[in-house]
């Protein structure tokens, strides 16, 4: 089987902390770990398992054309990658306490984008243990990918990023 890939944005911060944890779990040697920033579809092309990396930073930003928004900047190449036999899964850094109406809505934009392009999208997760009131990351009561709050459980994720993994590896990802 070949490398996973893993892309996350934005290219400092938790979520590049938090992938950079996924992939020593599964393996240096097994995983390349890029930022989305600077990627264009042929990048993408040459994985068939990927892992998206993602922060929900206001709604504002990802609906304008902020040309700093690593991700927004990389929806124009989503349409052009070749999907057919990739599978995706994605996870979402968010905060619960400050933002318990859109924890990780991030989750859940990124989702409807793959879906629009028929991706499949793997590592459904369920929300016990999480505390928000809504989120835009959820579809029937499961999160459409990991939710990570490394603001208020940064000693949860270790154990959460486990989990998802097994989880992953179980729907034959
Ligand atoms: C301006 C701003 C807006 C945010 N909005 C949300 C939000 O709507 N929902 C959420 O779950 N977290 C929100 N957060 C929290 C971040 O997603 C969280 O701190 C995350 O770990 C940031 O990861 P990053 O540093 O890799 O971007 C926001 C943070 C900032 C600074």
């Amino acid at each position: 089987m070949g490398k996973i890939g893993i892309f996350y944005g934005p290219a400092k911060g938790n979520v590049a902390k938090v992938a950079t944890i996924i992939a020593q779990q599964l393996g240096e040697d097994s995983t390349d770990l890029m930022p989305i920033k600077g990627c264009d579809a042929s990048v993408l092309d040459s994985y068939n398992r990927l892992i998206f990396g993602i922060s929900t930073l206001g709604r504002n930003n990802w609906d304008s054309e902020h040309e700093d928004d690593d991700w927004d900047v990389f929806f124009t190449h989503l349409k052009e990658v070749n999907w057919k036999d990739k599978q995706v899964a994605i996870f979402g850094l968010g905060d619960q306490i400050n933002y318990p109406d859109h924890f990780v809505d991030a989750i859940g934009w990124l989702h409807q984008r793959l879906k629009d392009l028929n991706v499949d999208v793997f590592g459904q997760v369920a929300d016990d243990g999480y505390q928000y009131n809504d989120s835009e990351g959820l579809i029937d009561g499961e999160f459409m990918g990991l939710p990570l709050d490394e603001d208020n459980e940064p000693e949860k994720s270790h154990e959460r990023i486990r989990n998802w993994l097994n989880e992953l590896k179980q729907e034959g990802f």
